[in-house]
């Protein structure tokens, strides 16, 4: 089996702080980021699960001319709907129960600096006109309190769901939506940028080798070609994530994949017989449904993941004969991938979001 010594990634050509890539649709993404950061212009990231939002997020910061004022993160859906508007713009003592003390606000603590709003969709409709008239005004009030503060906050904003298919849904208001999406920046998964996966796996090697003390320097370009042709459903994440594993595994220079690990790489990329597009709905409601244990209503129920009103997908899982143990009433049973984040319903007919640019 052939190995290729791995080296050392230059800085500046494909480095970008944090961010390693040298694809056109990396490359793509990282002009954006600089063609955006020196405005105050608010900017929309999107993009799946692990393409690196956050991180690009803090490029747009650490490239402006705020970079030397605060960068604040509000992660939207960590926060309990009921605690997030105090979250984000504090409360007088007394204003609730429990609110023994005053307390300042993420846009207060941002002041001069960067918001970051991550998992914006998650944001609830009620805080919605409230952080428009932030946006619009930079001015707002803590809870409890008549005076007005005025801040000077520049909004990044993040989210893996469609909001343009949330805003005809009436699911987020379209002014904000619009407020938002004065500059849109689409990541692209990993698979659309395969060629970025032997720097990454570099730059993820030299990271873990020198974090767990390993002596790993070596990819044989069979395992660097599996890793090629997988699919990486939680895209960067999940590969750094494998070569953190590989990195632990492996007893000499030469990167070991364990055989699990490489089994399932291997079996989850060979050809799938291609289905009939009922077929795949029914998988994918399926698959929706099991990883949210089989919740159908509610902010993480199925229904809001699929991008769907409740009655909706209660009737199509009525007409594809999915029963809510999970067990078909006719037809031949699926095998479904248990990691692939959950996509809208219409992804299987709209065109795909990074239409905007080549990649
Ligand atoms: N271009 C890149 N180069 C190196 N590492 C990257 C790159 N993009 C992302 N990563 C790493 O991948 C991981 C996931 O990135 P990040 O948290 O920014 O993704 P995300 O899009 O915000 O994901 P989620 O939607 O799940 O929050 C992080 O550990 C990050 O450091
Ligand atoms: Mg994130």
């Amino acid at each position: 089996m052939a190995a290729t010594a791995i080296t050392c990634i230059p800085l500046g050509s494909t480095s970008k702080g944090e961010m390693i890539g040298s694809s056109r649709a990396f490359r793509c993404v990282w002009d954006l980021v600089q063609m955006v950061a020196r405005t105050d212009s608010a900017v929309l990231i999107h993009g799946e699960t692990g393409t690196g939002k956050e991180l690009v997020a803090r490029a747009i910061h650490e490239e402006s001319l705020r970079r030397r004022g605060p960068y604040v993160r509000v992660n939207c859906a960590a926060i309990p709907a009921g605690l997030l508007e105090s979250e984000l713009f504090g409360h007088e003592r007394g204003a609730f129960t429990g609110a023994l003390t005053q307390t300042v606000g993420r846009f207060q603590l941002a002041h001069t600096g960067t918001l970051f709003l991550d998992e914006i969709g998650d944001l609830p409709l009620e805080l919605q006109p409230k952080l428009l008239r932030v946006l619009q005004e930079q001015e707002f009030e803590r809870l409890g309190s008549t005076r007005t503060t005025r801040v000077d906050v520049r909004i990044v904003a993040a989210t893996n769901q469609d909001l343009a298919q949330m805003v005809r849904e009436r699911r987020f208001r379209a002014d904000l939506f619009y407020r938002l999406n004065v500059f849109p920046i689409d990541l692209p998964p990993l698979r659309a940028r395969a060629e970025d996966i032997p720097l990454l796996v570099d730059h993820f090697i030299h990271k873990f080798a020198l974090r767990t003390n390993r002596e790993v320097w070596q990819v044989a370009e069979e395992v660097m070609e599996t890793l090629q042709r997988h699919d990486w459903p939680g895209n960067i994440r999940e590969l750094q994530n494998v070569i953190e594993r590989a990195v632990i595994m492996s007893p000499g220079p030469e990167l070991r994949l364990p055989p699990t690990e490489r089994q399932r790489l291997v079996t989850s990329d060979a050809p799938q017989p291609v289905r009939t597009l009922v077929e795949a709905e029914r998988a994918h409601i399926l698959e929706a449904l099991r990883q949210v244990n089989w919740v159908i209503a509610g902010r993480n129920g199925a229904a809001s993941r699929l991008g769907l009103p409740r009655t909706t997908l209660i009737y199509r899982m009525r007409k594809l004969g999915v029963k809510a143990e999970g067990i078909k009433v006719d037809g031949p049973t699926q095998a479904v991938n248990l990691r692939a984040p959950i996509l809208p319903l219409n992804a299987f007919s709209a065109p795909a979001a990074n239409a905007g640019y080549e990649l």
